[in-house]
């Protein structure tokens, strides 16, 4: 993994165009808020223009699904916070998905992918979904001249898996969210927040504790916690302890970026709370009592005034959505 320290050469996602150098390495200037130095680029995948286009086609080719019925985007819509408004997305084969389709901004900073962090990088994500196969890949974006000569030159070989699923990645990894209100605010600029949003902002930190695990400027600690979601359920979705078998991780989930939570409910892994008004109140009742419940959660006696307050913090942390990366590319 290669983490930035000092930017030497910031060229804008936005003047892609204007690159000259073929297959130059660059990084993308960050919005307002986001910390280069914790973005994570395996050594084996640098960002380059190119690539990030390409990556940006397949996003939205439903080609790229065995049955030619869904795309990246069809369960990541960037006009809905890129998750799914539905509480389960429709899979390839006509299922629903086990969880709810979470948001991809701000992947640029995980390893880790997915609710249980049973993926160990964005690569390994978009090879392994099981909504695609190697053959249809090959066989569909393989027949398409202009895939092809794309492909060939950003990697200097015919087309394959591995490199349709790097060329997503690097796409994924621009999909960005900063320069919200709260940024500004931290910045300097004290009429950026609301009083409510400021009280909330406090009550963030403090009394609601939320900072806990929603910590840095991410709002995420890359770690797993069992907050009782779903846990009151006859076969309650495990979570985390899928992938390690350990038992203190039964029912733990991925802490979710909370950056443009406003934009994109249903909340929670199995999509359950449809509100921020809604999730609030679950932390304020202490989540769902189980054996494996976090022992940060617990009941937090915020009279509804500052629930509101909460809420309004929280609509407070909505950035721009870069039109470069999210309008629809044209497809060959
Ligand atoms: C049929 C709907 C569907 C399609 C198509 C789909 N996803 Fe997802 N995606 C989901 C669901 C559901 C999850 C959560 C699964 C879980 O955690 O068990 C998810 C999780 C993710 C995550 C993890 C996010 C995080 O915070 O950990 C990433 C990244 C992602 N998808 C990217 C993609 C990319 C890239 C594509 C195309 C190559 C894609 N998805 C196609 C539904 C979909
Ligand atoms: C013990 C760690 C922890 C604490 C404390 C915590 N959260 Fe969470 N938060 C999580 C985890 C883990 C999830 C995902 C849980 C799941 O889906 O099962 C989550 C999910 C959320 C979501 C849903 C985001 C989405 O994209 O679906 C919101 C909103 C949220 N938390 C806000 C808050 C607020 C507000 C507070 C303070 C009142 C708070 N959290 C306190 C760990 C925590």
């Amino acid at each position: 993994m290669r983490r930035w320290s000092s930017p030497l050469v910031i060229l804008s996602v936005l003047s892609l165009a204007a690159m000259s150098t073929q297959g130059a390495e660059y990084q993308p200037k960050l919005p307002l808020g986001l910390q280069q130095q914790a973005a994570y680029i395996p050594d084996d995948n640098p960002l380059t223009p190119e690539k990030i286009a390409l990556g940006k086609q397949f996003f939205w080719d439903k080609r790229w699904s065995f049955s030619g019925s869904v795309a990246c985007v069809s369960c990541h819509p960037p006009d809905h916070g890129w998750s799914d408004p539905q509480q389960f997305s429709t899979h390839a084969n006509g299922k629903p998905t086990l969880r709810h389709s979470p948001t991809i901004v701000n992947r640029l900073f995980s390893d880790r992918q997915l609710w249980t962090g049973l993926r160990a990088s964005l690569e390994e994500q978009a090879v392994k979904d099981s909504n695609r196969t190697d053959e249809k890949i090959v066989e569909r974006f393989g027949a398409i001249p202009a895939y092809q000569e794309q492909f060939r030159k950003v990697f200097g070989r015919d087309l394959e898996p591995d490199g349709v699923a790097k060329a997503i990645s690097a796409y994924v990894r621009t999909i960005l969210s900063g320069n919200a209100p709260y940024d500004r605010f931290v910045a300097g600029d004290k009429s950026a927040l609301s009083p409510a949003a400021q009280r909330g902002f406090a009550l963030f930190g403090g009394k609601a504790r939320c900072v806990r695990c929603h910590t840095g400027f991410n709002f995420a600690d890359e770690g797993y916690h069992n907050i009782g979601v779903g846990m009151n359920k006859e076969n309650p979705d495990l979570g985390r302890y899928t992938v390690t078998k350990n038992d203190a991780d039964k029912g733990a989930f991925k802490t979710p970026t909370l950056r443009d939570v406003a934009q994109r409910g249903p909340y929670m892994h199995d999509g359950g709370e449809k509100t921020l008004e809604g999730v609030v109140a679950f932390y304020n009742r202490g989540g769902i009592k189980n054996p494996w419940l976090s022992a940060e959660i617990r009941p937090l006696s915020l009279t509804p005034s500052d629930q509101a307050d909460l809420v309004a913090f929280l609509r407070a942390l909505s950035g721009e959505i870069d039109p470069k990366v999210s309008s629809p590319p044209q497809l060959p």
